[in-house]
């Protein structure tokens, strides 16, 4: 499988930096906060769970890496940090639910010596990549079901939009997981994947795992969408998720609520695949999300090299949010959840000590 993030208690913390993908696979260390921070913002590492889990790892790296006198002061300093962390990018949630997680986890076990209480967060750090892998399989399963169930059992098509599998978490993936579980029960005829512009997610990563795992898939053109469902027929589409509101609004990749409104334009079922730290049930609706602009270059540019004319301003969010009447169902680790249900499945924190 691939591994996006590399983590030992001896070697440390090494991510494969995600911006020479596909032409090279090298892997960076990553020593304390300031360089999770850098991996994060430039995109080395990007994808809702694998940003989460940087963040988480890169913070163990330098609580390891520091001497304290108290517990107190590890957690001023740990705290001080995390609010620098959690600026690096704005739109996906998972990273600011670790560190509340994280920082309730630290007040709850204050009385602990400094040695202990470090072994505990760090292992809440190691354990999100651990427990990453076992929800992204459990979606893959949920949603291959449910997809093969509204098919009559028929070999499905799916599309697929921006990078969410093993290279935008700790493995496997969540839409790319479902997408990899019907390959894997024999039930996908053909994936297709979007481009994903302006940052090509898609073209650079996506099709570098469908390739890479020998599933049978075909690039397209984002504006490629409505004649794909209009003339060849998909069976579903599957995307991913940054945030998921409390009304079941999501806000995902640049391009995926137009890819919702084809879908529900040629009746074909639209799925998101997301774990539940992707869910913010303190935002009501997606247009409380906060949505990302990025520098203009990345859309201005390939590899690069300026393609748009000079002197045109552009305009680069890196997310849209697809309102829940257009989704069917959201695949999560518990199960497929209809939007208007999400709510009733929030539960409180369950940290384990
Ligand atoms: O800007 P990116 O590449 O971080 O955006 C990634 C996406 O939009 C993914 O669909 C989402 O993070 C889910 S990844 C499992």
């Amino acid at each position: 499988m691939l591994q996006a993030i590399k983590y030992s208690e001896s070697e440390g913390l090494d991510i494969l930096d995600q911006l020479l993908l596909p032409q090279q696979s090298v892997y960076i260390k990553m020593k304390n906060i300031d360089d999770g921070f850098r991996a994060i913002k430039t995109m080395q590492v990007r994808g809702a769970p694998a940003i989460a889990i940087v963040g988480m790892l890169s913070m163990a790296e330098e609580l390891k890496s520091l001497s304290f006198q108290s517990s107190g002061e590890l957690i001023q300093r740990m705290n001080q940090r995390l609010t620098y962390l959690i600026t690096s990018r704005p739109t996906a949630v998972n990273l600011s639910n670790a560190c509340h997680q994280i920082r309730q986890l630290a007040e709850e076990n204050l009385q602990l010596g400094v040695s202990e209480l470090r072994d505990k967060l760090v292992k809440f750090a190691v354990d999100m990549l651990e427990n990453d892998i076992a929800d992204n399989k459990a979606i893959g399963k949920h949603g291959a079901e449910a997809i093969k169930s509204l098919n009559s059992g028929k070999q499905v098509n799916v599309l697929t939009h921006c990078n969410t599998g093993s290279l935008a978490t700790a493995g496997y993936g969540t839409a790319l997981g479902v997408i990899r579980a019907l390959h894997e029960g024999g039930n996908l005829a053909h994936a297709y994947c979007t481009e994903t512009r302006p940052y090509n997610q898609g073209c650079r990563l996506t099709a570098y795992e469908l390739v890479h795992d020998k599933i049978p898939a075909t690039l397209i053109c984002d504006s490629m969408v409505s004649l794909l469902m209009g003339k060849t027929g998909v069976s579903a589409v599957v995307v991913g998720a940054d945030r998921v509101a409390a009304n079941g609004d999501t806000a995902n990749k640049i391009g995926t609520q137009q890819i919702a409104i084809i879908a529900k334009h040629f009746n074909v079922p639209f799925f998101v695949a997301a774990p539940f730290t992707s869910v913010d049930f303190n935002l009501a609706s997606g247009d409380l999300i906060p949505i990302e602009e990025r520098p203009s270059d990345e859309l201005a540019c390939v590899n690069g090299m300026r393609i748009a004319a000079q002197g045109i301003t552009c305009w680069n969010p890196a997310f849209d949010v697809t309102p829940a009447n257009l989704i069917t169902g959201i695949i999560t680790e518990r199960g497929v959840i209809e939007p208007s249900e999400l709510s009733t499945h929030k539960k409180p924190n369950n940290i384990k000590s």
